[in-house]
């Protein structure tokens, strides 16, 4: 039960990202990067195909404007406070709907969905709303606010880190910076072509931040 009497129901969520070997998730200013071989984007179409939705915040919609693609996943989500997003980004592109988690609009119009989730953005408001839309599985493919966010939040059940054969230039993000010493974090690791996959302990991990 959280503080406002809510029943804390929430989907399954997978966090899933990618970073160089020198801890970057994305370039300078925050270029996109490609750091996922082939092997590994067929193993995050995989993840997709197996979730009732992707989600992502809002400046990674506006800086890499991915298409999300998945064979049958039904719903994209969106974090952003204002819920003022560009119609025309790819997200928009797929057969789905698209849920928009933002603080105060709540509306439908066509396939895209406005929840309010309190001020600022509540993730427990927000996941709650979303378990009740019948979303029980959802991937989140970052960015690092949002990540840290579900992360320091205890709201990740599993966490996957593939980390590429790349190194990126100093000046873009790193994910896992300003954490705290904390050991015993990876449950497994796998050389795959292209890089490293690692399984990671989102309680750990969430202890580290
Ligand atoms: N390598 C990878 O795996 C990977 C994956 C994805 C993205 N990226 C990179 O990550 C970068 C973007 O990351 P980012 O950290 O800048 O942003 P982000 O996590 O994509 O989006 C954060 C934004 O979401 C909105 N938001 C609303 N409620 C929130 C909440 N409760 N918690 C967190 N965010 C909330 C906020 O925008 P408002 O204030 O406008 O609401 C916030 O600024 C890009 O450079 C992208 O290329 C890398």
């Amino acid at each position: 039960m959280t503080d406002n009497g809510m029943v804390e129901r929430r989907p399954h969520i997978i966090l899933n990202m990618a970073q160089s070997i020198n801890g970057y998730i994305s370039g300078k200013d925050g270029e996109r990067v490609q750091i996922s071989s082939d092997l590994d984007s067929k193993r995050v179409l995989d993840l997709r195909n197996g979730v009732d939705a992707i989600m992502i915040g809002g400046n990674t919609l506006k800086t890499d404007n991915p298409f999300l693609k998945s064979d049958n996943c039904r719903f994209r989500i969106v974090l952003k406070s204002d819920g003022i997003l560009d119609m025309d980004s790819n997200v928009f592109k797929s057969a789905g709907t698209v849920i928009i988690v933002n603080e105060s609009k709540e509306k439908t119009h066509g396939n895209t969905t406005w929840i309010s989730a309190g001020k600022p953005v509540d993730l427990k408001i927000a996941m709650n709303k979303i378990y009740s839309m019948g979303i029980r599985r959802v991937l989140l493919e970052g960015g690092k606010k949002t990540a840290m966010n579900f992360l320091r939040g205890r709201m990740v059940d599993e966490m996957y880190l593939f980390i590429g054969n790349i190194f990126i230039e100093e000046g873009g993000i790193k994910m896992l910076d300003n954490s705290k010493r904390t050991k015993e974090v990876i449950v497994n690791a796998e050389i795959m072509d292209g890089g490293i996959l690692l399984r990671l302990n989102p309680e750990k991990i969430g202890e580290a931040l």
